[in-house]
């Protein structure tokens, strides 16, 4: 399969490239950093360009069989302000606009098959909902991460009006050794002074990297996954809970809490993102026959920290 990435240099597409090369699928990465990534996907054809951009990298679509686009600004990248709300915003909802419209060209392949756009989206998508298990069902929320996974994910949905299969991966918090939020969790426990984050009752809808790229790739290939899938582990855990596996993993004590109040006026309106939570469920993930390697925080930890 020929597969055409975005955000593939970012911490989820770098594992998933690793897996799409290793079963033999062709990648196309679009980047706007050709010259500082091309030694490191050398097995890539690197295209160049912004996905926020219209250009010519779209014409590389034509001719692949599939598209995976994870393209977005980090939220954690900055403080935000208006200008970086906008970014975060258009860095998603234009870049999949782009997406699109090469799709609508070329909606079929070679083989006269859809072509298949697989769309990340967040569990951000349903707000902050306290303790209320949330599916794939649930309505979404009304503050700003969740208008623009909706906007993000309406964007993706006009790809069905050319026939093509849609799925909307509903990516929750990413557990990875190497990036993402996890190592900065560490960071306190390491110093002796870990804990909880604000009430601590908030939950962490966590999934392990291996399984959030193997279920990116089940949905690739699988004709029935369309619409929204969340991509989350299916027992979320509390912050506190969280706390005490990670000082378990770590042999350090959990007991420092860190106030909200604090975080607040250290990040910012981000800080809400880890001060209020979502108890997600892969009800969709599950029906489509996805197991999951780590479906515990234990065992998921045990094996990124080893
Ligand atoms: N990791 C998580 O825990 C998590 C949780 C929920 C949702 N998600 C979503 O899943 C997707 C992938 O996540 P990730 O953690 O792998 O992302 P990431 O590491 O932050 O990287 C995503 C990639 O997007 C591109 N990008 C960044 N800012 C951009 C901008 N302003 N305009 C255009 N392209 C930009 C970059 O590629 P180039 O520099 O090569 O162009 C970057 O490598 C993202 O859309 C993210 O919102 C991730």
């Amino acid at each position: 399969m020929r597969v055409f990435v975005t955000g593939g240099t970012g911490l989820i597409g770098t594992r998933l490239l690793g897996q799409l090369r290793a079963r033999g699928d062709d990648v196309a990465l679009l980047t706007r950093r050709p010259d500082a990534v091309r030694a490191q996907f050398s097995g890539c054809t690197i295209v160049p360009g912004d996905p926020m951009q219209a250009g010519a990298w779209m014409d590389t679509i034509a001719d692949c069989d599939a598209v995976i686009h994870l393209a977005g600004e980090n939220i954690f990248a900055r403080r935000w302000n208006d200008e970086f709300r906008a970014l975060l915003r258009d860095s998603r909802v234009k870049s999949t606009e782009n997406v699109v419209q090469a799709l609508g060209k070329h909606p079929r392949t070679q083989a006269g098959q859809p072509k298949v756009l697989v769309n990340a989206s967040a569990i951000g998508y349903y707000g902050p909902t306290g303790d209320e298990e949330l599916t794939e069902d649930s309505p979404p929320g009304n503050d700003t991460l969740a208008r623009v996974c909706v906007e993000w994910e309406n964007a993706a949905r006009r790809a069905e009006t050319h026939g093509v299969r849609v799925a909307l991966v509903r990516v929750g918090v990413v557990l990875d050794g190497e990036g993402g939020a996890l190592p900065k969790m560490l960071t306190p426990f390491k110093l002796f002074v870990g804990g909880k984050v604000g009430s601590g009752k908030q939950y962490v809808s966590w999934i392990h990297r291996d399984d959030m790229v193997g279920l990116l790739i089940l949905v690739l290939d699988n004709a029935s996954a369309t619409g929204p899938i969340n991509g989350t582990a299916p027992n979320p855990v509390t912050n506190t809970e969280l706390s005490k596996a990670i000082g378990c993993a770590l042999h350090r004590p959990s007991f420092m809490p860190t106030p909200a109040f604090g975080l607040r006026v250290m990040l910012g309106e981000v800080a809400e993102v880890v001060t209020t939570g979502q108890r997600v469920l892969p009800k969709r993930a599950l029906a489509l026959g996805f197991t999951f390697k780590f479906p515990s925080i234990d065992a998921a930890l045990t094996d990124i920290l080893a």
